[in-house]
């Protein structure tokens, strides 16, 4: 090697190298540049093990051209480097960019249970003609179920509500236990536990041990009321669920009451209306009779008042108990009570 080409080799070097790091396209061949070139084996440094072969004057002098150039070089990666980063940062920046004009992710929306609804929609009807809502237990005394509503031990009106039975013994025997068949042992708690007069209304869950299919299940939910206060008649019973009647199914309907038999009220009646798709002509809503059968009722027998405290001769009351699937599924047109708890969302969301 002659000694003036040191600083020329330096120099072309360094221009070898500056090119080269523009094209760098990354970090790791960043890495792999600087060992070819700056590194302690690298180019540079091979270099300038000649400079101890030079005379003391030219050694100084390319000495500090190399140094220069070490120092340039070094300055340039490190721009680079500065460079590439950026370039990553942005890159993935614009990768995770929100595009705002897209349709966001929809939100799943709860909603209401259909029977929830009809509920709330009833008794709400029922709170604007004065009516309050109470909850009762679904696990029940026989007392309460059957014996307070004049429904005596081994009466034969006891198998009009098939009954699930708790296995549970009182210390005495004498009180059986079961799941309520029916809202009507609330007509008993909330009259011994108030004076009248009561205006009530009760939703609550019932059981029946019972066979299923399109018009039964074995849980269900009813609606109770009652009212009892001095001088109430039948003429009331009528007014307050014909007004009922017109609020659910629409202002046209007629409702129709004829004799049934509940051994806790007398007389004891059950409630139509008037089929509201084919307007009393027959369909097969209403199996082409023209009326729809939506509850029972009828004034509160004097010894339900009795058993439970207040004066018969003082006081008279009626009652009434509904089923608010069955209404719902007349006014939506449901076929079968079963899809209510069949926790099909399909059929769910039609109402949520
Ligand atoms: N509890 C009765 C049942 O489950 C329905 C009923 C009928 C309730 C007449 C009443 C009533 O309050 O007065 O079949």
């Amino acid at each position: 090697m002659s000694e003036a080409t040191i600083p020329i080799q330096v120099e072309d070097l360094r221009a070898k190298a500056s090119r080269e790091l523009e094209s760098v396209p990354d970090l790791d061949g960043l890495e792999a540049w600087r060992i070819t070139y700056t590194g302690r084996r690298g180019q540079l440094t091979q270099l300038l093990r000649g400079l101890g072969a030079l005379p003391s004057e030219e050694r100084r002098e390319a000495g500090a051209v190399a140094n220069a150039v070490r120092a340039a070089l070094e300055e340039s990666l490190a721009e680079r480097e500065d460079q590439l980063k950026r370039a990553a940062m942005e890159a993935s920046l614009s990768a995770d960019a929100i595009d705002v004009t897209m349709p966001g992710w929809p939100v799943p929306k709860g909603g209401l249970h259909i029977t929830t609804r009809i509920v709330r929609e009833i008794c709400s009807a029922f709170a604007s003609m004065g009516f309050t809502t109470v909850e009762g237990p679904e696990v029940e005394w026989d007392t309460y179920n059957f014996e307070k509503l004049n429904i005596p031990k081994g009466h034969p009106a006891r198998d009009m509500w098939a009954t699930l039975w708790i296995d549970h013994i009182d210390e005495d025997g004498e009180h059986p236990m079961l799941l309520r068949t029916h809202t009507s042992p609330m007509q008993a708690r909330i009259m011994e536990a108030t004076e009248p007069p009561v205006r009530v209304v009760v939703p609550g869950r019932c059981y029946r041990y019972e066979a299923t299919d399109p018009t039964h299940e074995w849980h269900f939910y009813q609606i109770e009321g009652l009212a009892v206060d001095r001088g109430i008649t039948l003429a009331d019973l009528k007014g307050t669920l014909y007004e009922f009647a017109r609020r659910i199914f629409g202002s046209e309907r007629k409702v129709r009451f004829r004799c049934d038999y509940f051994p806790f009220v007398e007389p004891g009646v059950d409630m139509s209306i008037d089929c509201f798709l084919c307007d009393g002509v027959g369909c097969r809503v209403c199996q082409d009779t023209g009326w729809i059968e939506i509850m029972g009722a009828g004034m509160v027998h004097p010894q339900v008042l009795e058993n439970v405290g207040y004066d018969p001769n003082i006081y008279t009351g009626f009652a009434f108990g509904m089923g608010p699937e069955r209404v719902a599924m007349l006014k939506y047109g449901i076929e079968d009570i079963r899809l209510f708890y069949a926790n099909d969302l399909r059929f769910l969301r039609q109402f949520a």
